[in-house]
């Protein structure tokens, strides 16, 4: 598989604080790849993804994502590239309330002008992977949480983004709805190849990714590799490799 983003001795120091938030962190992501990154608050997952999505800028180090050197990139720069490139799920939905379920999906597409047709095939494929096809017409206060996020999830996808950065998508969710999202999650990352990038801290969503990445104090501090393995044998993996982490703190 190829490289799709290079880490390369990566510090962010924010004024102010004693310590820094990322310390010389190195790794690389594949393309294709759904990638956990796990750790304790404050171990700097959310620094990672702000810096790899160009939302802040590291201190020092590399971040090589296809052939661009994006912590070079000046402000309007990085706005373009997040714009054509990257997709975005938090914890908190941000749907907006007036749109329907279709027009909120539709938002990326509609704001860079694409044909209705082009926006009809988009929104449609993704509401049938992410099982929302039949609230298409409705608006969010009518949906469930769990739909909710499906749907900010399927904005997420509609422009075609290379890479998904999703801090906590499973945090404000049952384990049904939670479940839910992760098989969608799974099959976008397996039929359109997305790559993902998931903070959580949650090993059983961590057991849907292909490795994860385990941050302590801006470190990286051990790594899983799920290789062929029943996610329900990974996830016993995740929960031993987190007990011992937390033995040792
Ligand atoms: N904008 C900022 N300004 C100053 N310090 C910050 C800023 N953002 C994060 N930090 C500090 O950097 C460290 C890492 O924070 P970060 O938000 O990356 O942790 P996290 O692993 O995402 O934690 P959580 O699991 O609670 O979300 C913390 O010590 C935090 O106080
Ligand atoms: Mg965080």
């Amino acid at each position: 598989m190829s490289t799709l983003l290079q880490v390369m001795d990566v510090t962010k120091i924010y004024r102010n604080q004693p310590k820094p938030s990322l310390d010389h962190v190195s790794f690389e992501v594949a393309q294709g790849e759904f990638l956990g990154i796990m750790g304790a608050s404050g171990s700097g997952k959310t620094t990672l993804l702000n810096v790899l999505s160009t939302i802040d800028v590291p201190t020092s180090g590399h971040i090589i994502m296809g052939k661009n050197h994006i912590e070079k990139f000046g402000q309007e720069q990085s706005a373009d590239f997040r714009k054509n490139n990257l997709g975005f799920i938090f914890q908190e939905y941000f749907l907006l309330d007036s749109l329907t379920v279709r027009e909120n999906i539709a938002v990326p597409l509609t704001l860079l002008h694409k044909s209705v047709q082009e926006i009809d095939r988009n929104v449609k494929e993704l509401a049938e992977l992410f099982g929302i096809t039949s609230q298409l017409k409705k608006y969010p206060s009518e949906l469930s949480g769990g739909q909710r996020q499906r749907v900010a999830a399927a904005r997420a996808m509609v422009k075609g983004p290379s890479l998904i950065f999703a801090d906590e998508p499973t945090g404000a969710l049952d384990s049904s709805s939670a479940t839910e999202l992760l098989a969608a999650l799974t099959k976008v990352n397996h039929t359109l190849g997305t790559t993902i990038l998931m903070v959580t801290h949650d090993p059983y969503a961590a057991s849907y990714t292909d490795r994860i990445l385990y941050f302590k104090d801006g470190h990286i501090i051990s790594e899983l590799q799920r290789h062929h393995t029943e996610r329900r044998n990974f996830y016993e993996t995740i929960m031993q490799e987190s007990a011992r982490q937390n033995e040792k703190r």
